[in-house]
């Protein structure tokens, strides 16, 4: 096959940023993809629905002229989230899922979650009117290795969130485990679980293994091959609860490169030309479609974009690099020469 089009994809997990860094990557984002979940990770983060309503504003003030995208903005939950202010941004249309991080476990999380019984009201309230809660799965103890944060948090604290909170629906975002494929998959369609381009690529010796890596260092932090494996046959699978978030999440080089240096990897520019190859290299292109611009909007209850587009098998065209005002960005390179490009 040297051509392949499908419904134009959303990307369900992004970080836009806000500033001079969100007018940089935008145009990265909305040059492949019609919508996306972002991500409410500011400093401070998007707590209530004005900050919510703000954002998506300033959002789409930075869009450049002529390109279409649809933000679908998120709420970053708190101790302190009133579940009725959660409720108005949902009946308004302004906010599509809330976001839980536990306390800690990432970049910009210290507002997040640290006794789960102070938001049982808001998840009540939410399992009530429908609205998904996307989760970061990891849990934060000192004393849990962080390659194992992933699977002990579907046991201590997932599970028991579901069943305290009957009809929630929940997002397990970035999963990394085959623990958590098949965690997902014994489910109900209540659970919906996201897969990065990154975790489809690498395994934790890209990032160990013959000298540290930076770019390829992000949270929840690549696992074992097997793991990878897992992921790959999920997202390869066409498997309705299975969708594209890529967390694309942007810091400068200064950033990254440091003693003590951010997660994350900048994936917006090529990920479509990534997830080509790998559908290819897997024999699963004709179900590409399914995970990067159906099965998302299936759980999501929306409409899957109505205008296509167009991968041919031609060397792509991305930077390696893009400048932005606050210094260099890294695109993730995948280790190996892409042949599929997005027209
Ligand atoms: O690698 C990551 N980067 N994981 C996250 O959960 C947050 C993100 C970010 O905001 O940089
Ligand atoms: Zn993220």
């Amino acid at each position: 096959m040297t051509s392949l089009t499908i419904a134009r994809p959303d990307d369900w997990h992004l970080h836009l940023r806000d500033g001079a860094m969100m007018r940089a990557v935008l145009p990265h984002t909305a040059q492949h993809f019609a919508r996306a979940i972002i991500m409410p990770n500011l400093v401070p983060p998007v707590v209530r629905g004005d900050q919510a309503r703000a954002y998506r504003d300033r959002i789409l003030a930075a869009l450049p002229g002529g390109m279409a995208f649809e933000p679908l903005m998120t709420l970053y939950l708190t101790e302190d989230t009133d579940p009725e202010d959660v409720a108005a941004a949902h009946a308004s249309g302004l906010i599509k899922a809330v976001k839980l991080y536990p306390a800690g476990a990432t970049t910009n999380s210290a507002s997040g979650v640290a006794n789960f019984d102070n938001v049982r009201a808001t998840l009540d309230r939410m399992a009530e009117i429908g609205l998904p809660l996307c989760v970061h799965g990891e849990v934060t103890d000192a004393d849990i290795d962080i390659f194992d944060r992933e699977a002990v948090f579907i046991d201590r604290v997932l599970d028991p969130i579901r069943r305290a909170t009957p009809g929630l629906r929940v997002v397990m975002e970035h999963i990394t485990t085959s623990n958590a494929v098949e965690y997902a998959r014994a489910q109900d369609d209540s659970l919906g679980a996201t897969i990065t381009t990154h975790h489809l690529v690498i395994n934790r010796n890209h990032i160990l293994a013959g000298g540290i890596k930076p770019h390829y260092y992000c949270l929840p932090v690549a696992k074992r091959e097997e793991h990878r494996l897992a992921l790959r046959a999920a997202a390869t699978s066409g498997e309705v609860r299975f969708f594209l978030g890529t967390d694309s999440a942007p810091h400068t080089d200064a950033n990254k490169l440091l003693p003590c240096g951010c997660a994350g990897c900048f994936t917006a520019p090529n990920t479509m030309a990534i997830l080509a190859q790998v559908f290819e290299q897997d024999a699963a292109l004709d179900r590409l479609e399914a995970f990067a611009s159906r099965n998302g909007p299936a759980f999501y209850r929306l409409p899957v974009n109505s205008d296509t587009i167009t991968l041919t098998k031609s060397a792509p065209n991305y930077p390696v690099q893009i400048d932005t005002e606050d210094g260099p960005v890294t695109v993730f390179d995948p280790g190996f020469d892409l042949e599929w490009s997005v027209c």
